[in-house]
């Protein structure tokens, strides 16, 4: 028995049609639903998820319009060793990304999708990563039988009917298609949150495919964010590069606008890895020493950043979300305010724990925890627990998905189709060692090599052990579609045509916010005061602010940040800016062992900074 496409008159796109009518034919669920991105049609799906137990209503006297989901506890996070780059070359996905021959991972969906929506209803959701008609802009549609990712897609990008209109009746779109895996026998009762033990996060880079199998979660189902805007349109910037256009960049990179006292607005992109402090950065509030001297900063995205050279060679980037999926534990009035007040409303939360009240908790978001609370696994929680046992009451993974429009701090120009001229780039990772406070690089080249070499200790973004260091590559390890080594030479030659066209180049920095004292406590308080840093960091744009060579980039001196109400000791600053020559020669070591995996197609100019800054630190 076939099902009816039910297809509406706006949908114009033959070829969409005839794909939706193929996949439900592989599928077979029992519906297919058009989503149309309506408030209606969210309160809707808000309401039968209630019904069905996968979401509760928050007490809107507490959290107007938000509901709270608690996900399967194997469900809570990506899962990296099941996300598969399917090139028709190996070497193409490279020595970082799993590799399967797409014909032997076709064959393997075509097994695991057969059947795999029975009972459920196939919703079609139409979206655009970037604002619509953007020349930055390009458009997705993902086939999903949760309506879980409907209702978070709909905040997360620019989601519904009025995406039809950009795609016409032949426009290109990028087919995502997911499953949770868990298809429904007749009359068999659904679970609260389903998915399946076996996972598949599949990607195809020449034929801009992306098939999702197993989970409910995040960056695994929600496929505009990681697969597309990251792995997908990484590939599509890369091979846009040719003799005449250099491409462009699809980054991990928070995207932020900073007002300086001296009546100039800068725009800075930051990539560091998951649970590493973008959104945090991008919603910062100046501490009020900088504060009074008129330092403003706001929101321009805090996740992903594309960006393209204009015709005058300023790399623009636009934010291609439209909300944010952020981490909740840590969140907290003191560490980011603006946060907070996002989430006052109109909030889906996953796995953090409901107080009596009916309102969210997570740890570190009151000093003092509610006295009892229902746990992320649904599980009575007390503070005692937490003691005697290390109970969390939230995931550390536990999130939230908001609107980017409830953010108080949102840029007037976030939406910008043209995007923001960035001024600089910073990379950072989470160390507890080693690595300095700030650097700066001394040229594009030499930026690329910091940002390519970078380690991170691993955090509960990802499935798998935590705190443990690894190379991370412009915090792109998990998310670039092709060969890294080639992705390092894209951003060699996207400098090297920025510089030839006779434009300035982003200064390009790295950041280490989180080295710990012999107690294992962050010595940097980190969050607001990391302002002081990004001070530092416009002060060199303009060549007013002093710094100190050395091994590999320049350094500010105390006395070149501004502790203006701060009380910061030299001896602490010491403790974090200090380099270490023996730890510096273990580092270059792990350097080498990255650079060995990337052998093939590595580009020489990176080796050869290596040689130098090793020759500058000496035996
Ligand atoms: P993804 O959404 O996974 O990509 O994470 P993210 O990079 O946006 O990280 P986020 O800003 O959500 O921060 C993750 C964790 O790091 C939270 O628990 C924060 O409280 C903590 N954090 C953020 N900034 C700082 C900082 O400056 N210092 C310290 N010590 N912790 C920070
Ligand atoms: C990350 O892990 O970097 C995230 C969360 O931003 S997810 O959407 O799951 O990728
Ligand atoms: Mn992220």
């Amino acid at each position: 028995m076939s099902i009816s496409l039910n297809a509406p008159e706006y949908v114009r796109h033959e070829g969409l049609k005839k794909w939706v009518a193929e996949i439900a034919a592989k599928t077979r669920p029992a519906k297919i639903v058009w989503c149309d991105g309506s408030q209606e049609e969210y309160d809707r799906l808000c309401a039968e998820m209630v019904q069905a137990g996968m979401l509760q209503k928050l007490n809107p006297a507490k959290r107007p319009n938000s509901y709270l989901a608690r996900s399967s506890p194997d469900d809570v996070a990506r899962v990296e060793d099941r996300t598969f780059i399917c090139s028709e070359k190996e070497a193409d996905a490279g020595p970082t990304n799993n590799w399967i021959a797409p014909a032997e991972m076709r064959a393997k969906l075509d097994e695991l999708f057969d059947g795999a929506m029975q009972g459920r209803t196939l919703y079609v959701i139409p979206f655009s990563m970037g604002p619509l008609g953007s020349p930055i802009a390009q458009i997705g549609v993902e086939l999903s039988d949760s309506p879980y990712v409907v209702v978070n897609m709909r905040m997360m990008t620019r989601m519904g009917k009025k995406v039809y209109d950009v795609l016409g009746s032949e426009g290109e779109f990028v087919p995502c298609i997911h499953t949770v895996g868990a298809p429904l026998a007749a009359g068999q009762a659904d679970v609260v949150w389903p998915c399946n033990s076996t996972k598949y996060i599949v990607h195809f880079p020449e034929t801009r495919e992306i098939w999702s199998y197993g989970s409910g979660y995040g960056g695994n189902a929600l496929l505009g964010k990681k697969c597309f805007a990251l792995r997908i349109a990484s590939t599509m910037g890369r091979s846009e590069a040719d003799g005449k256009s250099p491409g462009w960049l699809a980054e991990h990179m928070l995207i932020l606008g900073v007002e300086a006292p001296w009546g100039k607005k800068y725009h800075v992109a930051a990539a560091f890895p998951s649970a590493c402090g973008k959104t945090n950065f991008a919603m910062l509030i100046p501490p009020a020493g900088l504060a009074q001297q008129g330092w403003k900063i706001t929101t321009i995205g805090d996740d992903i950043a594309w960006i393209k050279p204009d015709a005058k060679g300023n790399l623009r980037a636009i934010n291609p979300e439209a909300g944010y999926f952020g981490v909740a534990p840590g969140t907290n009035k003191s560490s980011n305010y603006n946060c907070m007040a996002t989430l006052r409303q109109d909030t889906i939360f996953t796995n953090v724990a409901l107080t009596d009240e009916g309102d969210v908790w997570w740890e570190g978001m009151t000093k003092e925890p509610p006295a009892h609370a229902i746990d992320w696994q649904g599980r009575d929680w007390t503070p005692e627990l937490a003691k005697e046992k290390g109970v969390k009451a939230a995931h550390p993974n536990a999130r939230f998905t908001v609107s980017a429009t409830m953010n108080p701090v949102l840029d007037p120009e976030w939406d910008n189709p043209e995007g923001v001229v960035i001024d600089a780039f910073i990379f950072g990772g989470r160390r507890s060692t080693t690595v300095p406070l700030v650097t700066e690089a001394r040229d594009w080249a030499e930026g690329v090599y910091m940002a390519a070499t970078m380690g991170s200790e691993t955090t509960a973004a990802a499935m798998g052990q935590q705190g443990v260091v690894r190379r991370d590559p412009f915090a792109m390890l998990p998310f670039c579609g092709y060969n890294m080594a080639e992705y390092f030479s894209h951003w060699l030659e996207l400098g090297q045509h920025l510089e030839a066209s006779g434009a300035k180049l982003p200064k390009i920095f790295c950041v280490n916010w989180f080295r710990t004292d012999e107690n294992g406590k962050f010595v940097w308080p980190g969050f607001s005061e990391n302002t002081r840093v990004l001070k530092w960091m416009l002060g060199r744009i303009e060549g007013e602010a002093a710094g100190r060579e050395h091994v590999f980039g320049i350094t500010p001196s105390y006395d070149d940040l501004d502790w203006a109400g701060m009380d910061f000791s030299l001896e602490k600053f010491l403790t974090i800016t200090s380099i270490d020559a023996d730890a510096w020669r273990k580092e270059f070591e792990l350097h080498s062992e990255l650079f060995d995996k990337l052998a093939a197609g590595l580009p020489q100019r990176l080796l050869a900074i290596k040689a130098e800054f090793e020759a500058r630190l000496g035996n």
